[in-house]
């Protein structure tokens, strides 16, 4: 009885375990959107950024830039292109501007010359 009993909470702990580091990854590729405010907004409005990146030499320095992007708070998505030299980078609107996402590029490594080439705004309608 008392050894089952252990085995079940033993169980119960080592599921919890493993379930925790998916919902981790998960939240960090932004698939889980905190629920806490997308009652109230039913809609909302991404902007998204092409930018021309100068002196791209490797793939790891396009995921270098990638990084650098997905680290600011508001960039929703990004993807940067060794190449073609360019990136797409989508934040949620009007937190950035084009000389931001330019100065990232820069701050990463001051040989790269990033210029915003195009930029629009996306409606999306969230569930
Ligand atoms: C670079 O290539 C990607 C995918 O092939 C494309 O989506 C993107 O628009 C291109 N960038 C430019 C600036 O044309």
């Amino acid at each position: 009885m008392q050894g089952s009993k252990r085995t079940l909470i033993t169980l119960l702990i080592s599921i919890s375990l493993t379930a925790s580091p998916e919902l981790i990854s998960l939240h960090n590729q932004g698939k889980i959107i905190s629920s806490t405010n997308s009652k109230e907004i039913l809609v909302r409005e991404i902007e998204t950024f092409v930018v021309e990146i100068n002196g791209i030499s490797c793939e790891g320095c396009a995921n270098r830039i990638k990084a650098q992007f997905d680290s600011k708070p508001f960039v929703i998505d990004s993807k940067v292109y060794f190449k073609n030299q360019s990136a797409i980078v989508s934040v949620k609107s009007g937190t950035y501007n084009s000389n931001d996402i330019e100065t990232w590029v820069k701050m990463v490594d001051f040989k790269y010359g990033a210029k915003v080439i195009q930029q629009y705004i996306k409606t999306v309608e969230e569930e």
